[in-house]
């Protein structure tokens, strides 16, 4: 066992439940439920990668307690009907495929437990109908659409007390049926802005009954009967931890650090364990991943009382301190981008018992064993793109951007099986689709050489840090990661070297894979070869070249202080490379204009939404104007002149225009080697410009087929 992670790799006990060590896998949702609302192989699979993984307490994801006004993610049809991409434990039917859950996840020696919640006025994926006679919305009191305090809510009406009283029979019985199907604990969720909230919340709690919010007692009544139903239910046996939001920001009836933790020392009374959440309201997500309000910039208030030191990570553990140093008893645990070093790190200081993570999970759910093995660098590392969330918000799978194989344990392509013939597999392009083609093939047992034209390696990535900005994003991590695999995997890797089909004759590979990034393509546009233009492609080797010269990190801060783009500039392009251009060069100072020419849809595509809520008002405050739904019709001395829907032609001004679309498919490079290796695949932007998760999961795709 690692001394470096002693603490970490300690067990530790939730209530009656002995957990392995003390990583704890906090609720994420998946939406790989099947069709007949049950957990099904895909979901049980992902749940016995995480406990093979050696997680120390497994939280499987919100589960409803009601349904349909349980879940948030759900669609509702126009015929009436409804389908949910979440799971609800409201009917005994569920008890038996839980069961083969919780078994595949004992299998491993892992506790595990699961998150109960009721969605009540929250509607986080803004999909849910408004119309009461659809969805008949209560919380403790009524609110109108003017009193919510943010715009993913629908308006409540108030509950009656019998209703509460339903309620809690309610919330009881989905966990008693956890029970039954082999739990050793649930997760009461009332925190974020769930029903259970509304009750703790002065927001929305203005009842003037024994449920009311005029003290901390009635306040944490609804929760504390919760959780005291459920463990007479339930037996000595069964762990009962909550989630609530111990400090909220952003409204003058928030709960404050005080209240939340006066209202813990109550609920510890009757709860085995914590889990510290904070919320800020008026912002999508609030503040379930606290690193992600830094985007594009940390906003001019920051929510006091948090950590706010290392870019978000580790940002609400002072909230589990507080409570700590209240003198509360049972365990606590925050989740906030930490990593085994930052978890390991605050075990010792005492400011938490247990170490909540999801995305670091998502990316390598092996991770609590390569701790325990001493193998850091082999934990591929999670970006904190936020990508899982992404997909999970518009109710589609989840999908982890560095880690192709999540939610996909049972396809057929996606598997790591040793290569029957070991084979010859020549790689060309060292971007991710490429190392990462590189990666899987050779540990699969083929012998694999892999060339980049460029001395480094990682392609368009380095780049991307640079731009992305680095303390939002840890690109750098992910191509540190494939180059240690590839050494690790005795991949031969030849850098500064550009395929030619002689040497890919010299070579002689069964398997050729073409994975060298997009080309850069031609602009059809009068002016385009005027020096008023800056082509991507020179924006790109600028960049490049002084990435030969300075890390991304050194570059990023250069680039603050000098960089070869003049004063003002046009962008061609909205989408994702466009959006992130605009905002690295606004951030230095540069006048900035997008021009697009697409529809209102496109713009930001390749990003996820929370960004493009939190970039939009951003580039507002810039003075970055985006104009769409237009024709390019040439480059001019003044800047780009463009022609809108109602046939206006003028000119946005600027002393350069920089495309970003001047991407396409590597056609040349393909065509070059073709014929040369019958079994030959393209992949990545080689095949058709996309983003990062394209290329990992093709390179992956690549790799497990060879
Ligand atoms: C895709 C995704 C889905 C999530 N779903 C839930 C959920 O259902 N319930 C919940 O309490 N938290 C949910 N979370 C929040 C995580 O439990 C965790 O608190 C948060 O991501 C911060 O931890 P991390 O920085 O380790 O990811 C979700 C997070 C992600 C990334
Ligand atoms: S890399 Fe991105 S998609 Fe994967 S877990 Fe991290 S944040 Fe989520």
């Amino acid at each position: 066992m690692s001394e470096q992670f002693e603490k970490l790799l300690e067990p530790g006990m939730i209530g009656p439940v002995k957990t392995r060590n003390r990583i704890i896998k906090t609720a994420n949702g998946t939406s790989f439920m099947e069709p007949d609302q049950t957990p099904g192989p895909r979901m049980i699979a992902y749940y016995e990668r995480l406990a093979k993984g050696g997680v120390g307490f497994l939280v499987v994801e919100s589960c409803g307690v009601e349904y349909p006004l349980g879940v948030q993610h759900i669609h509702y049809f126009p015929d009436g009907s409804y389908e949910a991409v979440q799971l609800h434990l409201d009917d005994d039917r569920f008890i038996p495929y839980f069961q083969r859950l919780t078994e595949a996840v004992h299998k491993h020696g892992c506790p595990v437990s699961i998150q109960l919640q009721h969605a009540g006025p929250w509607n986080p994926t803004g999909l849910l109908p408004r119309d009461p006679a659809i969805r008949d919305i209560k919380a403790p009191s009524a609110l109108s659409e003017d009193e919510l305090p943010g715009p993913d809510f629908l308006p409540p009406r108030a509950m009656t007390k019998q209703e509460i009283e339903d309620q809690i029979d309610i919330w009881a019985s989905a966990a008693e049926r956890a029970y039954k199907a082999g739990f050793d604990a649930v997760e009461i969720n009332h925190g974020t802005c769930h029903q259970g909230n509304t009750f703790l919340s002065r927001i929305w709690n203005r009842r003037d009954d024994e449920y009311g919010a005029q003290n901390y007692e009635n306040r944490t009544r609804f929760i504390r009967n919760i959780v005291t139903e459920v463990k007479r239910r339930c037996g000595p046996g069964f762990a009962v931890h909550v989630l609530f939001n111990i400090a909220e920001y952003n409204h003058p009836l928030a709960t404050t650090l005080e209240e939340g933790v006066e209202m813990a020392k109550l609920i510890a009374t009757v709860a085995d364990g914590i889990n510290c959440r904070a919320e800020r309201y008026g912002h999508r997500g609030g503040l379930i991943q606290p690193d992600r309000i830094l985007y594009p910039e940390p906003p001019a208030e920051l929510p006091k009382d948090l950590d706010w030191s290392q870019g978000g990570k580790g940002a609400t553990v002072p909230l589990t301190e507080a409570l700590k140093r209240a003198g509360i008893k049972i365990p606590v645990w925050t989740a906030c981008r930490m990593d085994p070093i930052l978890g390991e790190k605050y075990l010792r200081e005492g400011r938490l018992d247990f170490v909540g993570m999801t995305r670091r999970l998502l990316a390598d759910p092996e991770l609590p064993n390569k701790v325990r093995e001493g193998r850091l660098e082999d934990i591929r590392p999670c970006t904190g793109c936020l990508h899982c969330f992404d997909m999970r918000n518009k109710n589609k799978r989840l999908e982890c951007r560095v880690n192709a194989t999540l939610g996909r344990e049972l396809e057929p392509e996606y598997q790591c099986v040793p290569a029957t013939t070991k084979k010859k597999v020549m790689v060309v392009g060292g971007g991710p689709a490429g190392m990462e083609a590189a990666r899987v093939a050779a540990r699969r047992g083929h012998q694999v050489v892999l060339y980049e034209k460029e001395r480094s390696l990682g392609g368009l990535v380095p780049v991307a840090a640079v731009v992305k900005d680095m303390e939002t994003e840890d690109l750098v991590d992910l191509v540190r990661y494939l180059e240690t695999q590839l050494r690790k995997e005795n991949v031969t890797v030849h850098r500064g070297k550009e395929v030619t089909p002689e040497i890919v004759r010299a070579e002689k590979p069964d398997v050729l894979i073409i994975a060298a990034g997009a080309a850069h393509t031609k602009i059809d546009l009068p002016g385009a070869d005027s020096k008023k233009m800056m082509k991507g492609e020179k924006l790109h080797q600028q960049l490049k070249w002084a990435l030969k010269l300075f890390s991304p990190r050194q570059l990023e801060r250069l680039t603050r202080i000098w960089m070869p783009v003049p004063s003002s500039v046009v962008i061609m392009g909205g989408k994702l490379h466009g959006c992130e251009l605009a905002e690295f060069l606004a951030k230095r100072g540069r006048r900035v204009a997008i021009a697009h020419n697409g529809p209102y849809t496109e713009l930001g595509e390749g990003m996820t939404k929370d960004d493009l809520e939190n970039l939009w008002p951003w580039f507002k405050l810039k003075h970055v104007p985006i104009w769409f739904d237009l024709e390019y019709r040439a480059v001019v001395e003044k800047g780009l002149k463009i022609q809108v829907k109602d046939k206006r032609v003028f000119v946005l001004e600027g002393k350069k225009v920089i495309s970003t679309q001047d991407w396409g498919p590597n056609t040349a490079l393909i065509e070059k080697l073709s014929g040369l290796v019958p079994d030959t695949r393209v992949i990545g932007s080689c095949r058709e410009p996309g983003w990062i998760v394209d290329a990992i999961r093709e390179g992956a795709v690549a790799g497990y087929s060879v």
